[in-house]
C-alpha cells in the first residue's frame, strides 16, 4: 500500500508556481492577485480563507480578503462582485461557500466573470470542462487529478466509483475522469444517497472517490483488494477539550488502507492539493490562459 502524499506533492507544485510568479515579476508583469469574499463568520470558512491568503503569500501572489457581514443583502454582495469583476488589478475571485441562507448561491456564482472564476463554479466553466475545452476546473477535482498524475496511477479503462454528487466535487470529478484524457478514460459510476446497493458497486471499483461528507463511511468490506481510494471528506469532530477538533475523512483509513494499493490520508491528502489548484487557477487567470 502506498500513501498518496498530498502534502509533499502540493509542496513541489507550489515551488513551480512560485517560480512562475517570480518569472512574471522579473519580466515586469503584474503580480497575480486573488480576491476572496467571506460572508459571515463560519469557523471552517474562516480557516479556509486564511489558508488561501497564506498560500498566496508563500508563492508571491497578492491576495485580498473582503469580509462582509452575514446580514448583507444579495444586492450588496452582487455589487461587490461586480466591482471586483471590473477591477483590472484582480485576476481571480472566489466567494467562499456556504453563504447565509437568505442569499441564492447560484445567483452569486453566475455573477462572477467567467474569466475570474478561479473556483470553476460558473456554468460556463463547468460546461467547458465537461466538453473538454480549456476551463477553470474546480480546485478539489483538479487536485485529485494532479495527484493521480503525480503518482502515475493508470486510469484508462478503469472503473471509477464516485460517491457523492455535489457540484463542487462529485459531479466535476466524475466528468473529468470520464474525459478522453490522461488521467481520464475511466468508466465512471456516480453514486449518491439514492443509489441502490452501493456496496456491490464499490466492490467492482478500481478507483473509489469518497466525497459524501460522512465520516468513516467507506469501510473495508466495501473495497476490493488493490483498489485506489481517494478520500475527499474532511469533517471536524470536536475532541471535547476546549475548542479543539480532529479531522476525519469519509474513509475508515485504518482498515481500508490494509486492502488497497493506494490511499490518501486525511489530513495531508486531497486537502493540500485542493489549495494548490486554486493557486494554479489564479496563475492561469493572471496569464489569461483560458479566456485570452
Ligand atoms: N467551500 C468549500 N469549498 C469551497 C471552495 O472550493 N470554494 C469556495 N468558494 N467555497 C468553498
Amino acid at each position: 500500500m502506498t500513501i498518496l502524499d498530498g502534502k509533499a506533492t502540493a509542496a513541489a507544485l507550489k515551488k513551480e508556481i512560485a517560480q512562475a510568479v517570480q518569472h512574471i515579476k522579473d519580466n515586469g508583469g503584474k503580480t497575480p492577485h486573488l480576491a476572496a469574499i467571506l460572508v459571515g463568520n463560519d469557523g471552517a470558512s474562516e480557516t479556509y480563507v486564511n489558508s488561501k491568503e497564506r498560500d498566496c503569500r508563500e508563492v508571491g501572489m497578492n491576495s485580498t480578503v473582503i469580509r462582509m457581514s452575514a446580514a448583507i443583502s444579495a444586492d450588496e454582495l452582487l455589487q461587490k462582485v461586480d466591482e471586483i469583476n471590473r477591477n483590472d488589478d484582480i485576476d481571480g475571485l472566489i466567494v467562499q461557500l456556504p453563504l447565509p441562507r437568505h442569499i441564492n448561491e447560484q445567483q452569486i456564482i453566475e455573477a462572477i466573470a467567467p474569466a475570474k472564476d478561479v473556483d470553476g463554479f460558473h456554468p460556463l466553466n463547468v460546461g467547458r470542462m465537461v466538453t473538454g475545452l480549456p476551463s477553470y476546473v474546480s480546485a478539489t477535482p483538479d487536485g485529485i487529478v494532479e495527484l493521480l498524475a503525480h503518482y502515475n496511477i493508470e486510469t484508462a479503462g478503469k472503473h471509477c466509483v464516485v460517491i457523492g454528487r455535489s457540484n463542487i466535487v462529485g459531479k466535476p470529478i466524475a466528468n473529468l475522469l470520464a474525459l478522453k484524457a490522461t488521467p481520464g478514460d475511466c468508466t465512471v459510476t456516480l453514486c449518491h444517497s439514492r443509489t441502490r446497493d452501493l456496496k456491490s458497486l464499490c466492490l467492482q471499483a478500481d478507483i473509489i472517490i469518497a466525497a459524501l461528507g460522512k465520516p468513516e463511511f467507506l469501510t473495508a468490506d466495501m473495497v476490493r483488494e488493490g483498489a485506489v481510494v481517494i478520500d475527499v471528506g474532511i469533517t471536524r469532530i470536536p475532541t471535547g477539550t476546549e475548542n479543539k477538533f480532529r479531522l476525519v475523512g469519509d474513509v475508515k483509513f485504518d482498515e481500508v488502507s490494509l486492502k488497497c494499493r493506494y490511499i490518501t490520508p486525511v489530513p495531508g491528502g486531497v486537502g493540500p492539493m485542493t489549495r494548490v489548484s486554486l493557486l494554479k487557477n489564479t496563475l492561469k487567470a493572471a496569464k489569461k490562459e483560458i479566456f485570452g
